[in-house]
């Protein structure tokens, strides 16, 4: 038997309807904050990646899946939706609609990852971009499309980190000073931390070996050295949060993963996942349109995990039902419930009959086991009189009721 790829799940029948629950609550927030879709492909150049996420990153020089097409190209499956619709943006002259253009997708990304609880090889991101405002408003109104996305997804106990991590101005300065404050312990550091102690020494941040954490704890905080254009940024998508009601935490360690970001970074963190717990994450990237090639254009947007959310306990409803099963006793009856059925099929009713050739009895237990909300079954004698007796499954009340009406019924008593 060929098995499925590692780090890669099947969503089987049973629970797919969590899945369109999610995706549904998805373009519904959506909706409420104008946001429009957009689809990019699957695959991109890999030096989109390479430009976009950045050379530093975990997310570049370890878990790509990147390969030669046949016609020499070096391509890449998307590790994350940013870069893909910032692509779009520039190559489409989006620069030139109404600003901000609004946009979310919904799309599978590949990480060749270690696969573990709420880490996956293959994973979903619902994800908002919003090109064009540099305004601190922009980034509230992004924070609380995820906040009101978890919250219609009914998952409780998600908290808001936020951090500012400046622009290329108080970068500069924090960059100085992370490197004054590591060169000393570069010896007992590992040698990614070394590498980016020279490329890019806000990643060491991000280091997750335990022999390293012990300097990043006490390493300094970007809050200290924020220009003052950045510093009243921040204070003003704090204010704003706060008139929102959102709760939240300035947690100067968020640094993200990504290289693009500017400014304004955040995630939600759920105690539900465990090691995984970071639901959601995003940010400001006002350089990355630029990076790419087009004009200066700031952006924001977030990304939330499918499958972490599932793990966080997203309270949906239950699967969809049949609303009637319909069985026959012989084979003249159940050719008239096959047409029943089909009929209310085609006028939007969720009908079950049999297709098996079952036994009255054995239809009975199928009947249950569809979870239909009303059963009835025809012989000869419902053949004779036009109608049928349809029971209620909740409490077993039965309505005599004429085939001609079975859809008037059965839209009645939904
Ligand atoms: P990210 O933090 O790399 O950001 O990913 C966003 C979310 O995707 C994570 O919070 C997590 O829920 C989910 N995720 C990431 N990796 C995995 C994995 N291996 N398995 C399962 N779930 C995973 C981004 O991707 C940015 N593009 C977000 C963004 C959009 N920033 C601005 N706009």
């Amino acid at each position: 038997m060929i098995s499925i790829p590692k780090g890669t799940k099947d969503v089987l029948p049973e629970q797919s309807h969590l899945w369109q629950f999610i995706e549904d609550t998805a373009r519904g927030v959506a909706v409420s904050f104008n946001l429009r879709e957009i689809r990019t492909p699957v695959f991109e150049h890999t030096e989109l990646f390479l430009r976009g996420v950045g050379e530093t990153t975990d997310v570049v020089t370890k878990e790509m899946y990147t390969f030669e097409d046949k016609g020499g190209r070096s391509i890449t499956l998307k590790p994350e939706g940013t870069a893909g619709v910032a692509r779009s943006f520039i190559e489409n002259g989006l620069q030139n609609s109404a600003l901000p253009l609004k946009s979310y997708y919904i799309t599978p990304c590949y990480r060749y990852e270690r696969p573990q609880k709420g880490r996956l090889r293959e994973f979903h991101q619902f994800g908002i971009e919003m090109f064009g405002s540099a305004q601190p408003e922009a980034d509230a109104e992004v924070i609380f499309a995820a906040h009101t996305f978890l919250d219609k997804l009914g998952i409780k106990g998600a908290r808001l980190e936020i951090n500012s991590i400046g622009c290329k101005t108080c970068r500069a300065e924090y960059n100085k000073a992370l490197k004054e404050y590591f060169r000393p312990h570069l010896g007992e550091m590992c040698a990614t931390c070394n590498e980016r102690f020279e490329k890019n020494p806000l990643r060491i941040i991000d280091c997750k070996e335990e022999g390293c954490k012990k300097f990043t704890a006490n390493a300094p905080e970007i809050l200290y050295y924020l220009c003052p254009d950045c510093k009243r940024h921040f204070e003003k998508v704090q204010s704003c949060l706060k008139a929102l009601n959102i709760k939240f935490t300035v947690n100067s360690n968020i640094v993200r993963g990504l290289d693009y970001y500017t400014r304004t970074v955040f995630e939600f963190v759920s105690t539900e996942v465990g090691t995984q717990g970071t639901l959601c994450g995003g940010g400001r990237y006002d350089g990355l349109i630029e990076e790419l090639g087009g004009g200066s254009v700031p952006a924001i947007g977030f990304a939330a995990g499918l499958e972490r959310l599932l793990l966080a306990g997203v309270t949906a409803l239950d699967a969809p039902v049949p609303e009637i099963y319909l069985g026959g006793m012989d084979e003249i009856s159940r050719l008239k419930a096959f047409e029943i059925v089909n009929g209310l099929r085609s006028n939007g009713i969720a009908a079950e009959c049999d297709l098996m050739g079952r036994s009255v009895k054995a239809q009975f237990k199928y009947a249950d086991k569809t979870g239909a909300r009303f059963t009835a079954i025809i012989g000869g004698s419902e053949l004779e009189s036009g109608e049928c007796n349809i029971k209620r499954m909740s409490d077993g009340k039965t309505y005599s009721v004429a085939f001609s009406d079975i859809y008037n019924f059965l839209a009645n008593n939904k």
